[in-house]
């Protein structure tokens, strides 16, 4: 017997997962296909909480080692217990997914296990279980997965992917990491702070490519010093599995060695299987779904949300196109400002940024005014004993409206929330400079940093 909706959702990612719920909060009848057991996509299960979960183990092993004696707290010996890492890092995963779970219940939110692939535009199959379900309104939100180069051999053991370098059962002697975007540099620093020797390939000649120029820099020296290698212009040809070790060969160098490689050269998105075909949905140049911008797709009544459509690849974006998506069917209405989507890297330091980058405003021919401020002169960062990196607020020359803000500190995850809230609600770099921050707080310096972009910063 067929099943019917009014909002089916594929995919139980944090896209998807939250579409769902938004869409049962207007009383809407909606059902989820996830093919996996557990909900919350890439991101809960093998994505951005696994990781987060070792960036904030391993940054405690590097403090216990390296900054406890600074504060007058001596630690005779620090021992890595790795298997309960991983364990503790696991139950986190357990609980917030258990919360999605519940959250489906109160939504009642149908859930189905398994492939959704379109048989029309209204009606989805469960593969696997031959279930038939029509609906009014599909959402594919089926995420995306790890990119691969040609010459790259997956084994899944000794040339792998985040997914396996989230789980290595020892700390490798020596990592290979192809790519210094996000996840190579997250996942480097995780096995680098456990004792491995982390070498990063990378094609460019930069570090995140999507980053500020001047913050990228600062990162890379920051990196460097922290004792992580860095090969830049490398362009990675082939790695495979070689016995018990692996063999990476980059454009004119000698081949290198190493006991792990994770490959981390960006995500392709996961639309195979689906039955686009069958719709009449083709992919763009890079396999994306191309939608409007209420994110309908060329079907009526087919929508596609997430890492499946252009934009960049954060669960932060993919929740809001989620919400959006839904308010869209229930209201006609419905909205994202991908202007104000900010973006981190969980590293120590972390970096954050949201808006334009310098680059990119001299490209527009945006004409902008800039504002520094460094964490040394911030008076928790002091106290903190972590004064590396800086607040830069990019500003509208003769508006004075900002552009983009970019931070490099231990905290500038959280740091970034206020310039996001800021460029929202479009603010200029004075209304942040005259706004009261709490002191002693990091927040001071993104402050200061509003000051500056008039010259006019207190403590510089
Ligand atoms: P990425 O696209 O951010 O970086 C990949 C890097 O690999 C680039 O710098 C590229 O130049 C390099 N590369 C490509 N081909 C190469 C070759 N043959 N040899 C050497 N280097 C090569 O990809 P990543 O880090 O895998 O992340 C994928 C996506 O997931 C991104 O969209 C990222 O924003 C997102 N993500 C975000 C996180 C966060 O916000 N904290 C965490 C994890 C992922």
């Amino acid at each position: 017997m067929a099943t019917s909706h009014d909002v089916l959702v594929i995919g139980g990612g944090p896209g998807g997962y939250v579409a769902a719920i938004k869409a049962a909060q207007y009383g809407l009848n909606v059902g989820c296909i996830e093919m996996e057991k557990v909900l919350g996509g890439t991101c809960l299960r093998i994505g951005c909480i696994p990781s987060k979960g070792l960036l904030e183990s391993t940054e405690r092993l590097h403090q216990a080692q390296n900054e406890f004696a600074d504060h007058g707290i001596n630690v005779s010996s620090v021992k890595v217990d790795l298997a309960k890492m991983h364990a503790r890092k696991d139950k986190t995963v357990g609980e917030l997914a258990r919360g999605i779970d519940e959250l489906f219940r109160r939504s009642k939110i149908t859930r189905y296990l398994g492939v959704g692939r379109f048989l029309s535009p209204s009606k989805v199959t469960v593969v696997g279980t031959g279930e038939e379900i029509q609906a009014k309104h599909v959402i594919i939100a089926t995420g995306s997965k790890s990119a691969t180069l040609p010459g790259i051999e997956l084994d899944g053991e000794r040339v792998g992917t985040s997914t396996e370098a989230l789980n290595y059962p020892e700390v490798p002697k020596e990592m290979i990491v192809i790519g210094a975007g996000a996840i190579g540099l997250e996942l480097g620093s995780v096995w680098q702070r456990l004792g491995a020797k982390v070498t990063v390939l990378e094609y460019l000649d930069r570090i995140l490519p999507e980053m500020d120029d001047e913050i990228a820099a600062s990162a890379l020296r920051i990196f460097t010093k922290q004792g992580i290698i860095f090969k830049l212009g490398s362009r990675v040809t082939s790695a495979k599995k070689d016995g018990r070790r692996a063999i990476v060969t980059c454009d004119g160098a000698p081949p290198m060695s190493a006991d792990r490689v994770l490959v981390s050269v960006g995500r392709t998105p996961n639309t195979e299987g689906l039955g686009l075909e069958v719709i009449g949905i083709e992919t763009d140049k890079r396999g994306r779904i191309p939608t409007n911008e209420h994110f309908q797709t060329t079907v009526p009544g087919v929508y596609a949300i997430g890492d499946v459509i252009a934009g960049p690849m954060l669960a932060h974006k993919a929740e809001d196109e989620g919400a959006a998506v839904a308010e869209f069917i229930a209201t006609g209405y419905g909205h994202v400002n991908y202007m104000a989507i900010p973006s981190v890297v969980y590293t120590s330091p972390e970096i954050a940024s949201v808006g334009f980058t310098e680059k990119q405003l001299q490209e527009k021919e945006i004409p902008f005014k800039k504002g520094k401020f460094p964490f040394i002169a911030n008076g928790r960062a002091k106290v903190l004993g972590d004064t590396s990196g800086m607040v830069k607020v990019l500003a509208h020359a003769e508006t004075d409206r900002l552009l983009g803000v970019h931070i490099i500190n231990n905290r500038a995850g959280d740091l970034i929330a206020e310039a996001t809230a800021a460029i929202e609600f479009a603010a200029t770099a004075e209304d942040v400079a005259r706004t009261t921050h709490a002191h002693p707080t990091l927040p001071e310096a993104i402050k200061e940093a509003a000051m500056a972009v008039h010259n006019q910063a207190i403590h510089m």
